[in-house]
């Protein structure tokens, strides 16, 4: 079986004394997991902070971007180097809101996954379909073709897909637990193309609008091995809640 993994993408919200104290309330109920990876994506200057106040926990560090390139004239951005600099194990990479504010391409999403894992991180890859794709009845020809994109060169080994449909993402609105299904397990028959029996033990987090009450739902199904969770990861107790739901999946 799968082990599960529930990050919280905290996007552009909370200073580092902010995750400080966060950390001192979400770690004296969920700091130890034995049977689920529990990450944080906090903003990039918070890391540093965030990290030590993590220290002796299970739970570990990711970023919510990088630039695939090593170092040199890329203003504002920052490099794989910077990242492991404070521990990070994780890089998030193509979110939504990458693609449609920053324009980012599927082939650089690619090209930023492959560096993540060149430098020994694990990324994790999202994709999903806006309203208009879905309602055109395109889901699944839109996400395959971002996986087809975003996975180039990418390997099976250390890698993370996010299911993220658009029209879900802070909008109130999650996905059935079996539309969600629906398509983890059109990417799990991708995956299987791509990278054939390490397809079984690539995780595939279901993203949009993830919160306490309608987490176990999507839990329950067969390919959702976890969730990337934004509003409902600012609040310590509302995470920590999300931590027990998908340990009771991983236990049961
Ligand atoms: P949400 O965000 O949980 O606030 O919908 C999820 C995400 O964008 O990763």
């Amino acid at each position: 079986m799968r082990r599960p993994i529930l990050a919280a993408n905290w996007k552009m919200n909370k200073t580092a004394a902010d995750a400080v104290s966060f950390a001192e309330k979400f770690l004296p109920s969920a700091g130890q997991q034995a049977a689920v990876d529990v990450v944080i994506a906090p903003p990039f200057t918070a890391l540093d902070r965030l990290r030590g106040a993590l220290g002796g926990s299970t739970v570990e560090l990711a970023a919510q971007n990088v630039n695939a390139e090593p170092s040199g004239a890329h203003t504002g951005e920052i490099s794989l180097s910077m990242l492991e600099e404070f521990g990070c194990r994780y890089v998030i990479v193509g979110h939504s809101e990458r693609r449609a504010i920053y324009g980012e391409s599927s082939a650089q999403v690619a090209a930023k996954a492959v560096a993540v894992q060149g430098a020994g991180l694990r990324p994790i890859v999202c994709v999903g379909e806006t309203l208009e794709e879905r309602d055109r009845g395109d889901t699944l020809a839109v996400v395959g073709q971002q996986l087809e994109e975003s996975l180039a060169g990418v390997s099976g080994g250390e890698l993370v897909i996010a299911y993220e449909p658009v029209w879900a993402i802070g909008t109130g609105r999650v996905a059935t637990p079996e539309i969600a299904q629906e398509v983890h397990a059109f990417v799990r028959e991708k995956l299987r193309g791509l990278y054939s029996e390490v397809a079984d033990s690539v995780r595939i987090q279901y993203g949009g609008s993830v919160k306490p009450d309608n987490a176990a739902d999507l839990m329950a199904q067969s390919d959702i091995d976890g969730a990337l969770v934004g509003g409902a990861s600012l609040e310590a107790d509302s995470f920590s809640q999300l931590v027990s739901i998908v340990a009771s999946r991983a236990e049961g």
